[in-house]
């Protein structure tokens, strides 16, 4: 306060000495006022970045599809792509009888013949040759003003403000491969931990694009052995001498409905256990939902993916984040996921165990069995005593008006357990939070909020999500 007191005076005279000589020099030095700052120049990288913070034009989405494919896959691309403000191509193996823009898809590129490059890979596609090669037929278009190439499949659900927000955290002018590995340990053990899995897509800093783009040819010489079109990539990026920056936001997905008695545990959401337990990160893409069961109930698949955009077209940022409530009275613990779905746990339960994925899906491999050991995430059993399961709701609706967010989830666990007395009657659960600033900052450092409960048991309850304070802890006992 006692510096703003003496900078202020002079702050005003500097400015009204700049006003004066400013009408006598207008013509001929009128920037000389502007200019006067007395910050420093910028010199860091994240200063750099505050200044021109990549945006989503700077990104340009690239889509593996087939002409014979496209029009399948048109309400899975109209979910995250929108001719005006999204920048994709998608790649055709052959002309297509239809221009995709006309469908409102993006515009249609086809790809060059890959015929002269071999593939030795048994049983597999050489089709992987193509979408291997897309890196480098996007890139030499020589599309304007891109920090990031951005890669997936036409069945890959792409969360893009997100992927704004996340590809902002690095310098885009370094070069980077930034994706994700499998969920499935066996995948990764079969392709490579170093790989960025194309299904659940990946993205790649300009510079090392343009690189990538000059040698990947010579590489797919190098590897016809592979099977697919993500591991040619790792391997030529490999080759660079770069590695993988991992990003838990992406989602290859390669899991398959846990079947009690060849019925899926929840009757739906055989993913329901991974969604409901995303990393503490935005969520950028999620993959394969055409093979899942749909993410809600009574809906089918591109319905239930529609009903989550529209909870992700209110706030990308604090879609699937999770918030764990604790009521002693009652003796239960409440796990929210924004714009999915609530569940309430009879008793304590300790956080790290809550985090957890539950096991409501098994590996993709059939006849596979499901244990912590298949996966390379934290996986808990998901009981098959309906008593002991947790009483779940699902998003109903969502609103925002007046800087404040509210979402509504509706009960869909009807079994009556004598454990689930405290939450008997429960029917809505309605929860407030702020809007989530998408920043730098909260992207490099993020921190999990906590939750209230402002109007606790009865028909309806209200939460209140909040950034928790210096030293709260999120447990029942704190
Ligand atoms: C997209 O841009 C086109 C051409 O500029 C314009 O005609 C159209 O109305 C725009 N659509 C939306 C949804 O903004
Ligand atoms: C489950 O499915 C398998 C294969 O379709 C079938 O052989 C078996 O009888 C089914 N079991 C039950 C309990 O329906
Ligand atoms: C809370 O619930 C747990 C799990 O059912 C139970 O073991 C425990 O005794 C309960 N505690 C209280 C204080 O009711």
């Amino acid at each position: 306060m006692r510096k703003l007191r003496v900078k202020l005076p002079l702050k005003t005279i500097l400015l009204i000495i700049c006003a004066i000589s400013t009408f006598y020099l207008l013509l001929q030095q009128p920037s000389i006022c502007l200019s006067s700052s007395p910050d420093p120049p910028f010199t860091t990288t994240a200063a750099a970045a505050a200044a021109s913070p990549t945006t989503l034009s700077h990104l340009l989405f690239s889509i593996a599809s087939y002409s014979a494919a496209f029009r399948r896959r048109k309400p899975i691309l109209k979910l995250w792509y929108t001719p005006n403000s999204t920048r994709a191509l998608l790649f055709l193996d052959s002309p297509p009888s239809i221009d995709p823009e006309l469908l409102g898809l993006p515009p249609a590129v086809v790809s060059a013949s890959t015929s002269r490059f071999p593939y030795t890979f048994p049983r597999g596609q050489r089709s992987a040759i193509r979408v291997a090669r897309i890196v480098k037929e996007a890139v030499d278009r020589d599309e304007q003003n891109v920090r990031w190439f951005v890669f997936g499949d036409d069945d890959t659900v792409f969360f893009p403000q997100n992927l704004v927000t996340v590809l902002g955290k690095y310098d885009h002018e370094k070069w980077y491969y930034v994706g994700s590995n499998s969920e499935s340990l066996e995948q990764n053990l079969k392709m490579s931990f170093e790989m960025a899995y194309g299904g659940g897509g990946f993205a790649i800093s300009f510079p090392l694009a343009k690189a990538l783009a000059r040698v990947l040819d010579s590489c797919l010489m190098r590897y016809p052995h592979l099977y697919g079109s993500d591991l040619r990539i790792s391997s030529c990026v490999a080759e660079l001498g770069v590695g993988l920056t991992r990003e838990p936001g992406f989602h290859q997905v390669i899991l398959l409905p846990l079947l009690y008695s060849n019925v899926s545990v929840l009757h739906l959401g055989d993913v329901f256990g991974m969604l409901t337990s995303h990393p503490l990160s935005p969520l950028l893409s999620l993959h394969h939902l055409e093979v899942v069961e749909p993410i809600f109930p009574n809906m089918d698949r591109i319905e239930a993916l529609e009903h989550l955009f529209k909870a992700v077209n209110v706030d990308p940022g604090r879609i699937l984040q999770q918030t764990v409530c604790y009521d002693r009275p009652s003796n239960v613990t409440i796990s929210v996921v924004w714009g999915y779905g609530i569940q309430i746990f009879e008793g304590n339960q300790l956080l790290p165990n809550i985090l957890a994925s539950q096991r409501t899906f098994k590996p993709w491999r059939r006849g596979g069995v499901s244990d912590s050991s298949q996966f390379v995430i934290d996986t808990r059993d998901y009981p098959r005593d309906r008593c002991k399961r947790p009483v779940v709701f699902f998003l109903e609706d969502v609103a925002f008006g007046t800087g404040r967010l509210w979402s509504k989830y509706r009960r869909y666990t009807a079994h009556r357990c004598p454990n689930t007395f405290a939450v008997r009657d429960i029917k809505h659960i309605s929860v407030y939070a702020k809007k989530q600033h998408q920043d730098i900052g909260k992207a490099m450092a993020p921190r999990r909020q906590c939750c209230d409960i402002i109007h606790p048991f009865g028909k309806s309850m209200v939460l209140d999500i909040r950034d928790c304070g210096f030293d709260e802890l999120i447990a029942m006992e704190a």
